[in-house]
């Protein structure tokens, strides 16, 4: 029996994906290199208390987000439009008119976001663990606390720069089972009249489109409106404002302010009721969504297999943290996907976590090109599908498994 780490109630296990090793960790390749990749069990469940949807077991922080960790949020030219933008409506509707303002962003990584706020001379601190990919940060103009952020980290802001007008954080508190910790942080840390601005993927949007890769070690919780506004509460914070964004697959962007201080928009309200009425954290639902990974799994591995079998030659395309569920949960290796293309400097001459396929320069994805490519990075199927548009161009076929397995 697991206990919610918001709430301290009992977790009810609704899907488990199996041993995975930690998602963003790419062995060497060298013989015995592997020896020493940390697995833990990926068992998902939902709060019977406060219905939160979390994993059960916790992979220690420091194994996940070291000097190893290899995820740069520039990478995606979509990403850095959609931080930019972000970064210019902050500007406009939350900074403009207050003196000397003060933002905080949580997991400010490359300073993908942060970097606009920099060059337009506001007051800002990123708060970053992997001191490697935040010198990237640095090099752009960003101020770096390396750090991770809590309560206590909070309070030592506070004492040197005095409370923030805006905290934000992108794809980063889902990744904190000290969430509590985080939120008392953000209370302590928030002007009055402030706001905590972050996102992340959204329930709704995995459960439906059976996006299983969503769940990995990384991604503790699965937040959704119903149950932000509960964990809001406990802190003295309310929700006020929710938006659906297009980016990573479907996420929602959550408002929070000091409770009392801001006015809920409609938006809140609807969300919730519309939670309630398909019954999103439901046993029932939840088994659903259970029942559909199984199904895409097993469509996945047979589709797979049965193109190996007539000699066919299968790629990958994103080396995504979010495949290592899908290869490890269908134990799909180098016989079945021979190699994987990605960007990524730091990915590339090593092997994907756990079943170990070879991870390969972008760039290479020509010489000559695979009959079909397994779309790893579909949440970013727009942009790769655009820059690559050789590869169907030369007769070859991409291949998703979200919402369902199909050769596109
Ligand atoms: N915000 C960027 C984006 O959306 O692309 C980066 C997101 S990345 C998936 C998550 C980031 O959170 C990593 O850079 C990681 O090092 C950082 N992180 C993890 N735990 C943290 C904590 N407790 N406080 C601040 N950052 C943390
Ligand atoms: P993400 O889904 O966590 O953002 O990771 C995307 C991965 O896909 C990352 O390793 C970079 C890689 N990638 C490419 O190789 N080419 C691309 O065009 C994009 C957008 C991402
Ligand atoms: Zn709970």
């Amino acid at each position: 029996m697991s206990q919610c780490r918001v709430c301290g109630a009992s977790v009810t296990l609704f899907l488990d994906l199996g041993n995975q090793p930690l998602s963003d960790v790419f062995p060497a390749g060298t013989p015995g290199s592997e020896a020493d990749e940390f697995f833990y069990r990926l068992r998902v469940g939902a709060c019977t208390g406060c219905a939160m949807v979390q994993l059960l077991e916790e992979v220690p922080r420091e194994r996940m987000f070291g000097d190893h960790y290899p995820y740069r949020s520039s990478g995606s030219a979509v990403m850095r439009r959609h931080f930019t933008a972000l970064a210019k409506r902050l500007l406009a509707l939350e900074l403009s008119g207050r003196d000397d303002p003060f933002v905080v962003e949580l997991g400010c990584n490359d300073g993908v976001m942060l970097r606009t706020l920099a060059r337009a001379q506001i007051r800002h601190l990123g708060v970053e663990p992997s001191v490697r990919i935040s010198q990237t940060a640095v090099e752009c103009g960003v101020q770096v606390l390396n750090a991770y952020f809590d309560q206590e980290t909070a309070v030592r802001i506070s004492a040197e720069h005095g409370p923030a007008d805006v905290i934000y954080a992108a794809n980063t508190l889902c990744h904190i089972p000290y969430v509590t910790s985080v939120l008392d942080g953000v209370a302590e840390l928030l002007t009055d009249d402030g706001v905590f601005v972050f996102e992340d993927p959204y329930l709704g949007d995995i459960v439906a489109s059976t996006s299983f890769d969503q769940i990995y070690d990384e991604h503790f919780f699965l937040f959704s409106a119903t149950t932000v506004a509960r964990l809001a509460e406990r802190h003295g914070l309310a929700l006020v404002d929710v938006e659906r964004l297009p980016v990573h697959g479907g996420e929602l962007r959550y408002t929070l302010a000091r409770a009392g201080k801001r006015r809920a928009g409609g938006a809140v309200a609807e969300l919730v009721a519309e939670e309630a009425a398909r019954g999103l954290h439901t046993p029932e639902a939840l088994s659903v969504f259970a029942t559909a990974v199984r199904r895409n799994a097993h469509d996945l591995v047979e589709l797979l297999s049965r193109l190996r079998g007539e000699g066919r030659t299968i790629a990958a395309y994103g080396a995504t943290a979010k495949s290592a569920t899908v290869t490890n949960y269908c134990n799909i290796g180098p016989e079945l996907v021979s190699v994987v293309y990605d960007t990524t400097p730091e990915k590339q001459g090593r092997v994907t976590p756990g079943t170990h396929i070879p991870v390969t320069p972008a760039a290479e994805f020509a010489d000559p090109y695979p009959d079909y490519a397994v779309l790893f990075a579909w949440n970013h199927a727009a942009e790769i599908m655009t820059k690559e548009t050789g590869f169907t161009d030369h007769g070859g076929r991409w291949i998703t498994y979200v919402p369902e397995v199909r050769v596109l």
